[in-house]
């Protein structure tokens, strides 16, 4: 990873720290955040020098594009403790070449590694304290850019800002999930930004979601746009099904996001000996599935829900529960990746720095 140094970011303690404010047992996702945030500017034609700050609201002109175009792109990322104090990241390398394809995808300028991996090292180092020891804990890292540019022409702005901000955080979703199949609504669309960490394919969820949520559903199983016969991604997560012992994830796509978490699973199935196959499983395979009791684990795979079991779906207003089963190959798969990410087992995969 390259490194900043000292004298290429200006740094700006607080004044006092709010740690000892919170009550790390009891954390709703994503509303914490810690003493500083990494903020750095591109304007006439570069990047300039980044500064870490105290976490603190900005001002940004009415018009600045991101308010009018939702030109913003953003990852999610997580650093756990190991016991000997020591702080680690999971494939940051996966979530900066993401980044940066994302804006591409999005008309904005790439971030350069030493911005993006080498200021999280620093600001972690700054917020180490935050991550707090114990399989669980996290904290939550969220690199983010806007365009900051003024004037409501709809054409990429020519100033953007890159930031990193942190929330200590546990598990995202707080019960059960259970999900409902997209009959109407669409996630994504071929030649579309559904590959992107684009901002939009998340707040585009937001109504269907609500719509769902009202019916007692907490995420929507997505399909392909055409046909909406081919499942897809879950909510904010990739989705893998086990009908009897094979598990099936669909293929990446300009539909599907390269999720970290998901290829992460596959390589650690195959590592397991479990047999998974990369290929679109239909609605109608999944409904049959479940009539005739061979489906039986379905769970979405992401970094802020880690590996999330699904105990439903409902499709066509038939509720289909889940069988309660021993030997859940999510929860093994969890405890693998889990293992690995806070340096309880060997990470053979070199995933963790
Ligand atoms: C993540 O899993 O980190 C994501 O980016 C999903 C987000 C909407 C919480």
């Amino acid at each position: 990873m390259d490194s900043i140094t000292p004298n290429e970011i200006d740094i700006v303690r607080a004044s006092s720290s709010k740690i000892n404010e919170i009550d790390f047992e009891n954390l709703a996702f994503g509303n914490i955040f810690t003493d500083h945030m990494l903020m750095c500017d591109f304007r006439d034609g570069k990047w300039q020098k980044p500064t870490i700050k105290p976490y603190e609201p900005f001002l940004l002109d009415p018009s600045a594009k991101v308010f009018h175009y939702g030109q913003a792109i953003f990852e999610g990322m997580k650093a756990y403790k190991d016991e000997s104090d020591d702080v680690w990241l999971f494939r940051p390398d996966e979530n900066f070449r993401r980044f940066n394809a994302s804006a591409k995808r999005m008309a904005m300028p790439e971030v350069p590694e030493d911005i993006f991996l080498g200021g999280l090292h620093e600001i972690l180092k700054i917020e180490k304290e935050w991550v707090r020891k114990g399989k669980g804990n996290t904290l939550y890292i969220r690199p983010f850019m806007i365009a900051i540019g003024t004037g409501v022409i709809a054409a990429p702005s020519t100033q953007y800002r890159f930031m990193i901000i942190l929330s200590p955080a546990k598990s995202y979703y707080s019960g059960e999930v259970k999900v409902i199949i997209a009959e109407h609504f669409s996630r994504a669309a071929n030649g579309g930004i559904g590959a992107a960490k684009a901002a939009g394919n998340y707040s585009a969820q937001f109504y269907p979601t609500k719509l769902a949520n009202d019916k007692g559903f907490q995420q929507i199983i997505w399909t392909d746009d055409a046909t909406h016969t081919k499942l897809e991604e879950a909510g904010t997560m990739n989705v893998f099904f086990r009908i009897n012992d094979t598990l099936f994830t669909a293929p990446t796509s300009e539909r599907i996001l390269d999720g970290v978490t998901r290829k992460s699973i596959i390589s650690l199935a195959e590592r397991e000996g479990i047999d998974i196959q990369v290929r679109s499983v239909l609605v109608a395979e999944l409904v049959e599935a479940a009539k005739n009791g061979s489906l039986k684990e379905i769970f979405g795979a992401g970094t802020a829900a880690v590996v999330n079991p699904i105990v439903g779906f409902s499709y066509q207003d038939e509720y289909f529960e889940l069988p309660k089963i021993e030997n859940s190959v999510a929860l093994k798969l969890k405890d693998k990746l889990t293992n690995i990410q806070y340096k309880l087992e060997e990470d053979t995969f070199g995933w963790t720095v």
